[in-house]
């Protein structure tokens, strides 16, 4: 991998140039889970140990005697021979220490309608589907696949499957039907939940003709939960093998499972996230170490206190839900927040009512989400009394300085720290960011590792960079949150994630998160974005290779080149760059083929912002996609070197195309 290849990098150089520096509140500090600077380290000096402060945080049925093994590297087993289940941990112990009345979940639909579990609710409802679930053949490792809107059902599900010992994979609910059929196909999941439909900007969604027409593309029989989220306002049928979740609920009330007891390294979920190529990698989280991590991370970085009315505006559907809507909050018996809808319904103060309303005192979203709220303006925040809050947390993309500091100003009125947390669906949970009660905050970079974390930024070698400069962000020692393969390919496992930087031979492994990363002389880390084949758009991550497929699968295309391109509040669009087969018109016609084409695969979040038609793509003497090129005109900039380009003349040629198209 060579240093200038495909670099995002210096783009985003300028526009994190200007660092401020913030100390955290003087008031928050006081009240802070952890914020004796010394943390850091009574970690390094007592690692691995000092995950024994995570595994803490959790109940264990069996105690376990070792926390790290790290004999198959980098196959790492952490808390090994312990026992535990993470459904006892999130409700269970809960309400044996006397707070089953506490609300567990709020939950709002967008239209307005309110529901509150308390721990007592949450219990009675997931012990009934866990039963349910167990009656349709769901038995300890089995799959089930839940494909799901931001319903409470949703986690309910999640909590029954992992009481029972069934991995959950959980397919984000705007993914296409062919999305939901290859995830299922690859697991062999043979249990699915979904839902008949769901609100958006007003509108009731039918979900659950996409989940048929998912199943229709599974090679194997399933049985089917549906939810009915819509009642009247939108029928639905239920066909064989289809069950109503309500009456399965019903038939199975007041009936008591007995937490099955996993082993720490026994699967808790499944989660299928994008890479290189266009075949999802299913990422595979364990029992005791992503819970203990997820616990720990929402304890001291988010804060999270019992009695705290806490919201990460997340999906459930992304690993974010899972680590900080579900797990980590509800491990901790705290009160965690549900939104249906969308944050501009019904009007673009819906996120700023509801904290006001609920009185939330921790928020955490995405620098999509808060570029999109400066762009509407701070009427809308300033409507509502928001002085409920202490912490607020971004995840998903860099973050600029401009946007931390609108959040920072308007929604934390100047007395909330913000984290701005790196992480990764494999790795479980948050790696890089201050802990809010002890570092100084800089806008635009993450901050340091976390305690016990060791990670840095490298060049192509593998040599630390020095200061400013920028490099390959590395992991060098493994975390209990981290992913423990990819699902039945231990090959790619490897090959995707410690090629890069490890000495087998020395057993030595450093797991690189395929991003680039710029570190400064306190030791700050500034990330920079993918420097593989994915896209970040709104937070969410695309594989451009999965795109690309769906393109040229429309009849009528030979060939199709994907990259991102900047984009005001989305962060990064996906441009599409097309060859027509002989006979085919780069026409309107077309451009909706793809598009919908696109939709059809992946799901609406995928769709091109542009596809612009060329009669050639650049490429290298070698024929490889010159992708960096792309980019460039993608965001209208100086063109990097073309010489060593097969067709350098079409280079120009599309990026006038571009530069016309955008005009219009
Ligand atoms: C990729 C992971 C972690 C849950 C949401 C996304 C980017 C994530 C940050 C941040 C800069 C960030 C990285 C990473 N990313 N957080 N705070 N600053 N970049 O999970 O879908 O697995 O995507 O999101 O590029 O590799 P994901």
């Amino acid at each position: 991998m060579a240093d200038d290849s495909d670099a995002p990098e210096v783009e985003l150089e300028a526009r994190l140039a200007e660092q401020d520096s913030f100390e955290p509140p003087a008031a928050f500090v006081e009240q802070a889970n952890v914020s004796d600077p010394g943390i850091y380290e009574e970690f390094e000096e007592n690692w691995p140990e000092c995950w024994e402060r995570a595994a803490d945080l959790l109940d264990w049925e069996q105690e376990y005697s070792e926390i790290l093994d790290d004999s198959e590297a980098p196959f790492y087993e952490w808390f090994g021979d312990g026992t535990l289940n993470a459904s006892y941990n999130c409700i269970d112990r809960h309400i044996e220490n006397g707070r089953k009345n506490q609300a567990a979940i709020r939950w709002e639909g967008e239209p307005g309608e309110t529901r509150t579990y308390t721990y007592q609710d949450l219990y009675r409802e997931v012990n009934a589907f866990a039963a349910a679930l167990r009656e349709l053949g769901v038995g300890e490792d089995d799959v089930v696949t839940l494909y799901m809107p931001m319903v409470p059902e949703l986690p309910i599900a999640m909590l029954a499957c992992a009481r029972i010992g069934a991995p959950h994979s959980v397919v984000f609910a705007g993914f296409s039907a062919d999305a939901l059929a290859t995830r299922m196909n690859a697991a062999d999941s043979e249990y699915l939940v979904t839902c008949d439909g769901y609100y958006r900007r007003g509108d009731a969604l039918n979900h659950k003709e996409k989940a048929d027409r998912g199943l229709r593309g599974v090679d194997h029989d399933v049985e089917t939960v549906v939810v009915d989220r819509l009642g009247d306002e939108l029928k639905h049928f239920l066909g064989q093998h289809h069950h109503d979740y309500a009456d399965l609920v019903a038939a199975h009330e007041g009936e008591e499972v007995e937490p099955v007891e996993r082993s720490a390294e026994d699967m808790l979920f499944l989660m299928y996230t994008s890479g290189t190529t266009g075949q999802p990698k299913g990422v595979k989280h364990t029992t005791g170490g992503y819970l203990a991590y997820a616990a720990w991370t929402s304890h001291a970085v988010l804060d999270v206190k019992p009695e705290d009315t806490y919201w990460c505006a997340a999906d459930i559907g992304w690993i974010t839900g899972h680590s900080y809507i579900v797990y980590g909050p509800l491990a901790l018996g705290t009160t965690t927040m549900m939104y249906e809808g969308t944050p501009d319904y019904p009007d673009r103060d819906r996120m700023w009512d509801l904290v006001d309303k609920y009185k939330v005192d921790v928020f955490y979203t995405a620098p999509t989400a808060i570029r999109a709220f400066m762009k509407w303006g701070t009427k809308y925040p300033e409507r509502h009394d928001l002085s409920s809050l202490r912490l607020l947390g971004t995840v998903g993309e860099p973050i600029n300085p401009r946007a931390w500091k609108w959040y920072y100003k308007h929604i934390g009125d100047e007395s909330c720290p913000v984290v701005d947390t790196w992480w990764q669906t494999e790795t479980g949970g948050m790696m890089i960011t201050t802990l809010p009660g002890i570092g100084d905050m800089k806008p635009g970079s993450a901050g340091p590792p976390l305690p016990g974390i060791s990670a840095d930024v490298v060049d192509a070698t593998g040599d630390p960079v020095e200061a400013g400069q920028a490099g390959y962000l590395v992991v060098n020692k493994p975390w209990p949150g981290m992913l423990r393969t990819l699902y039945r390919n231990d090959d790619r496992f490897i090959s995707e994630y410690w090629q890069e930087y490890s000495d087998p031979d020395a057993d030595e492994w450093v797991y690189f998160p395929e991003d680039g990363a710029k570190i400064d002389e306190d030791g700050y880390i500034t990330v920079l974005g993918r420097v593989d084949d994915v896209i970040n758009v709104s937070g969410h991550r695309l594989g451009t290779m999965e795109i690309e497929s769906a393109i040229v699968g429309v009849p009528g295309v030979a060939e199709a080149a994907v990259v991102g391109g900047h984009h005001e509040v989305k962060g990064e669009a996906v441009y599409a760059y097309v060859i027509t087969e002989d006979g085919y018109e780069g026409d309107e016609s077309l451009r909706e083929k793809i598009i919908d084409g696109v939709d059809e695969a992946i799901g609406p979040i995928a769709k091109p912002e542009q596809v612009i038609f060329t009669p050639e793509l650049p490429k290298t003497r070698s024929g490889k996609i010159m992708r960096r090129l792309l980019e460039d005109i993608a965001n209208d900039e100086e063109l990097g070197d073309t010489s060593t380009l097969r067709n350098p003349e079409v280079v120009e040629d599309i990026a006038e195309k571009v530069r016309g198209e955008s005009e219009e």
